[in-house]
């Protein structure tokens, strides 16, 4: 773990009197901030007082869930909108938490303007040059005030193919990729530089990240980490193959010199078609089994789920960076509403901000 976040979970720790070995109450922090930084996606400064108590507790570090992206914080070529995440980086400083920044090159939430040049697509170099300023004033921006960024993200083909067919991709060909992480060393070489994606445990898409890796190295960029977002299933936890997946994709991303996290945690309580992120067309329709609350036996396999994975990582302890979840509480996570309304339970504390029998589970795993 980098020092400042070491730094930063031993501070408010002994602010919040809830050490290792202190007095209080346990709390994620209290049993894993020593181990690696944890932490939670959130939109916005806290303002409900249960929420911010609850994030304080438990939490070293914040990843803003959208407002860093390119649509909503670059929406025209000559019009940048800092305001939300301008709030979030000073309410983490207030707060004593680090940010992780999220994410300077994404297919999605990218506006069609980054692509085009009057209306027709834009050329390779047009591309690259926006990319460069964008990444130049948002990373410079925040430079010192996030300790990492996520510089590319989702950029590996979910098929037989290597990078996803993006605009990205289509214009710039593969070199997008290692010139967004000599971009983001320039703007911010303090920063600890990260490749994002989901399913990257999986054996087929692991070997094209460690591909990728390479790629980026051997075209002179520097890449320090590898997030593995871990948007899971029930299901794939408890047959244990997630975890088999898991085990050996953090051995390898760890032997191939990365620090390795699992950056937007949740488990889909809802069956799925579908593992990961890309759920758009998949998961358009389906049923809201929970809608009426959340069966204690399904409370239960949740609790084992996230009690079998935190086993994990307390195991490899050592060669984890940070783990985050995507969302505070059930009331407050993308699986409500993308791409159809349900009612989810995917995170370790409820709508009400009870901690749930999941929320045990993990601190018992850690010791
Ligand atoms: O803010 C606008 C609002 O002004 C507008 O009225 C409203 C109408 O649709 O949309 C609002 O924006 C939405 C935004 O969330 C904020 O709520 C977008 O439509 C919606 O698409 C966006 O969804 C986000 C999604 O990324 C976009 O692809 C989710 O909140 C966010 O949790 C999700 O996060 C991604 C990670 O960044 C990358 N990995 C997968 C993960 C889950 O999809």
């Amino acid at each position: 773990m980098g020092r400042f976040l070491l730094g930063l979970g031993v501070l408010s720790t002994i602010a919040l009197g809830q050490g290792a070995g202190g007095n209080g109450p346990r709390t994620l922090k209290s049993v894993y901030g020593t181990k690696f930084s944890v932490g939670a996606a959130i939109s916005a400064p806290l303002q409900v007082v249960g929420e911010l108590r609850l994030f304080k507790d438990n939490f070293t570090a914040l990843t803003p869930e959208n407002c860093m992206k390119i649509g909503p914080i670059h929406p025209g070529e000559k019009k940048y909108q800092f305001g939300p995440a301008d709030d979030l980086v000073a309410w983490a400083a207030t707060n004593g938490v680090s940010v992780n920044g999220h994410t300077l090159v994404w297919h999605a939430q990218c506006p069609d303007w980054f692509f085009t040049d009057n209306g027709a697509p834009a050329s390779k170099e047009t591309l690259l040059a926006r990319m460069r300023e964008h990444i130049a004033t948002v990373a410079g921006r925040y430079k010192g005030k996030v300790v990492s960024w996520d510089v590319v993200n989702e950029a590996i083909d979910d098929g037989k193919g290597y990078l996803r067919n993006s605009p990205w991709y289509q214009i710039a060909g593969e070199d997008f990729i290692p010139e967004a992480f000599k971009a983001a060393a320039l703007a911010d070489p303090g920063a600890a530089l990260y490749y994002n994606d989901y399913n990257i445990e999986l054996p087929s898409k692991r070997a094209k990240t460690l591909d990728l890796i390479r790629d980026i190295r051997a075209k002179g960029g520097v890449i320090h980490g590898v997030g593995i977002q871990a948007h899971w299933g029930l299901t794939g936890i408890l047959n244990g193959q997630v975890l088999t997946w898991l085990e050996d994709s953090i051995v390898a991303f760890h032997s191939a010199g990365l620090k390795v996290m699992l950056t937007e945690l949740d488990i889909d309580v809802v069956p799925r078609k579908a593992s990961g992120a890309e759920v758009g067309t998949k998961e358009a329709s389906g049923d809201d089994p929970f809608v009426k609350g959340f069966p204690e036996v399904k409370q239960q396999e949740l609790a084992q789920a996230y009690g079998l994975v935190f086993a994990l990582l307390n195991k490899h302890a050592e060669k984890i960076d940070r783990v985050t979840f995507w969302g505070l509480h059930d009331g407050k996570t993308w699986l409500n509403s993308w791409p159809r309304k349900r009612t989810n339970h995917p995170l370790l504390w409820a709508r009400d901000l009870t901690p749930k029998p999941a929320y045990e589970a993990v601190l018992k795993a850690g010791g």
